[in-house]
């Protein structure tokens, strides 16, 4: 028998105030597109914005649906539109933000749900390229971490269905 141990390290922000403003820029969008979420049924809008590596920045927000598990989260309706739209484009970063009607603002970080770890870590995958997550709320700290993959250790990977 062996033991492995896995750690996860990453920066914590107390503020805005401490970042560049490429990514300052990012995590401001991210708050905005919030506004555009289709979050009826849970009142969470999530806005997830990407800066791609040949300099886009696009972002996607939660779509959710009267059919629950119809609905998808902002991070995959991102990396749908980055597929279409700039296939195989190596993302550099990922800012997510939230704002929750049912609360007040929001002010401790998002963090991605299983399934969109997954996806965003099969990206990273596709593309050969870590990509680096900024999680926020609308104000309050932001957490840096270096890449996806570090969010889902042992992860189930394409290269096991292959004979
Ligand atoms: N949601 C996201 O869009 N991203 C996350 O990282 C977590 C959850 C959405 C799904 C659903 O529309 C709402 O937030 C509440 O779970």
């Amino acid at each position: 028998m062996k033991k492995q141990e896995l750690t996860l390290s990453f920066n914590i922000y107390d503020s805005l105030e401490s970042l560049n403003k490429t990514d300052v820029n990012l995590i401001e969008k991210a708050r905005l597109s919030t506004e555009i979420a289709y979050a009826p049924y849970s009142h969470f809008h999530v806005g997830a914005t990407a800066l791609l590596k040949n300099g886009e920045i696009l972002s996607g927000t939660n779509q959710e649906n009267a059919s629950f598990p119809v609905g998808i989260c902002a991070e995959r309706v991102l990396l749908s539109i980055i597929g279409q739209l700039f296939p195989n484009e190596p993302i550099d970063t990922i800012a997510i933000s939230y704002h929750d009607f049912n609360n007040t603002i929001s002010n401790k970080p998002i963090s991605p749900c299983g399934m969109c770890r997954q996806a965003i870590h099969e990206y990273e995958i596709r593309t050969g390229n870590p990509i680096r997550l900024l999680l926020t709320g609308m104000e309050g700290e932001v957490y840096e971490i270096s890449g996806a993959e570090s969010l889902l250790p042992l992860s189930f990977k394409g290269e096991t269905l292959k004979k």
